[in-house]
């Protein structure tokens, strides 16, 4: 008897906390926040530090962006997609704002995190560049709308549409005033004084300069100036960085996954496998998969088919290996990226999106009290700074639509609350 009640006691405690299928969540009960978004041009964490923000010395008294923006993102989104000082290549038909509806909810295993925002195309941006062989050779077919080749006609308007969001539990001095604008540095893609390949090799090894903290840097305005790996990595055990989390309609949706990444010196991926890879053989320099013509009709698509059926190439689905004397004629494409299981700390962020009627529905599930070094963990209780953002209409870089800085609470008093499900 005794022995059976202590079994019985010690199979409560061991019964997994039980998560709720988010397919199954009753969202009409859960309080939608709607966040306004804007398109920023070239406004950097330069920029607004120099003499030509008038809010630059508002800044650094610590007051935050919305102190003496609130409810303005309308006026700036209208300003600066127009062009003008920060924005040197204005995209003709973009929005000024965009409108995103957020909900959140938690058990004792997940967050859940719902989103809805309208598309600018009559149609979901599920597309991404290819590789198109010219007969000779395979070279890129679409470019995001604020390169050049796009903007002169050259290339065709392509890339996914994706939603980000960047969290902060407070470790990251400033995000909690300025939000995604700390990392946000010129010498990055598509900023003022692009920082030349070679020289992104040579003090970052990596191709470009991505989104940086400013506390990687002994100069935070400096790009070149990172600080020594000994440095970064006591930073991030501090936990010093932000967490990235990206949800992408062509390189994650199709396989249920969500990016999980953060940014401190670098925008980084988290450990392990990502959802997605290079389709490219650097050596050989021909794809690495064809689509499995039984799977998907044929080896390849062309221009003419593109928006026709689902573009994804998934390895176990319908990806089988590069075949390079399966007869290929010019103008035959294939994706210029695959997708695949994601693995390890960078598999942790899960999600679905559907497009219905000119508007994504999102859900990403994200475990409660991740362990990782490279993730900021949500926990019942906690009050988070997060940034979001959205890249609609074939585009990428800064060509989003961002948020001031807002708090995501769990069992706590915030701008958006998460409810939790019974
Ligand atoms: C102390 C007040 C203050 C703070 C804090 C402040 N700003 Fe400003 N900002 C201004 C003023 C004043 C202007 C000029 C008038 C305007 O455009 O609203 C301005 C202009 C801008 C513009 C240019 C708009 C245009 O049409 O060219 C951007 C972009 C901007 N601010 C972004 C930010 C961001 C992002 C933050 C936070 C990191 C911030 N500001 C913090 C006061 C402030």
């Amino acid at each position: 008897m005794k022995r059976a009640l202590l079994a019985s006691l010690t199979a409560i405690a061991m019964a997994p906390a039980v998560a709720a299928d988010p397919a199954t969540i009753n969202w009409t009960k859960i309080p939608a926040a709607t966040v306004p978004l804007f398109y920023p041009g070239q406004s950097s964490y330069e920029w607004l530090l120099s003499d030509k923000h008038p809010g630059a010395q508002g800044i650094q008294a610590n007051l935050p962006c919305a102190g003496c923006h609130q409810g303005q993102e309308k006026k700036l989104g209208e300003s600066l997609v127009k062009g003008g000082p920060l924005e040197p290549s204005p995209v003709k038909g973009k929005d000024a704002t965009k409108e995103l509806k957020v909900q959140a909810a938690y058990d004792d295993k997940n967050a859940y995190l719902r989103f809805q925002w309208k598309t600018n195309a009559n149609k979901p941006g599920i597309e991404y560049p290819y590789y198109r062989f010219d007969g000779k050779e395979w070279k890129v077919y679409g470019e995001p709308r604020l390169n050049k080749s796009v903007q002169e006609g050259k290339q065709v308007a392509m890339y996914e549409d994706r939603l980000t969001l960047m969290i902060d539990d407070g470790k990251v001095p400033g995000f909690d005033k300025q939000g995604c604008w700390l990392t946000c540095h010129t010498g990055e893609r598509d900023m003022p004084n692009v920082a030349a390949k070679a020289d992104a090799q040579k003090v970052l090894k990596k191709n470009d300069v991505r989104k940086y903290l400013p506390a990687s840097r002994t100069n935070p305005s400096d790009w070149t100036t990172v600080k020594s790996p000994d440095e970064i990595a006591k930073l991030k055990a501090e936990g010093g960085f932000v967490d990235l989390i990206q949800w992408r309609a062509h390189r994650s949706n199709p396989v249920g996954g969500v990016d999980d990444g953060y940014v401190l010196e670098y925008r980084n991926f988290d450990k392990g496998k990502n959802h997605f890879a290079s389709n490219m053989d650097n050596e050989k320099k021909v794809p690495k998969f064809m689509y499995d013509a039984k799977k998907f009709k044929s080896k390849a698509t062309t221009a003419k088919d593109v928006g026709k059926r689902d573009p994804f190439l998934i390895t176990g689905v319908n990806a089988v290996p590069f075949d390079p004397a399966a007869g290929w004629k010019e103008g035959d494409m294939v994706p210029r990226y695959y997708l695949q299981p994601a693995e390890g700390s960078a598999a942790d962020n899960k999600g679905a999106g559907t497009w219905k009627g000119g508007m994504w529905t999102v859900v990403i599930t994200r475990p409660l009290g991740l362990a990782n070094p490279d993730d900021k963990a949500f926990k019942d209780g906690g009050v988070y700074s997060v940034g979001f953002a959205v890249h609609d209409d074939n585009i990428t870089t800064r060509g989003h639509h961002v948020s001031f800085v807002k708090t995501l609470g769990f069992g706590a008093k915030a701008d958006i609350q998460a409810v939790k499900l019974k």
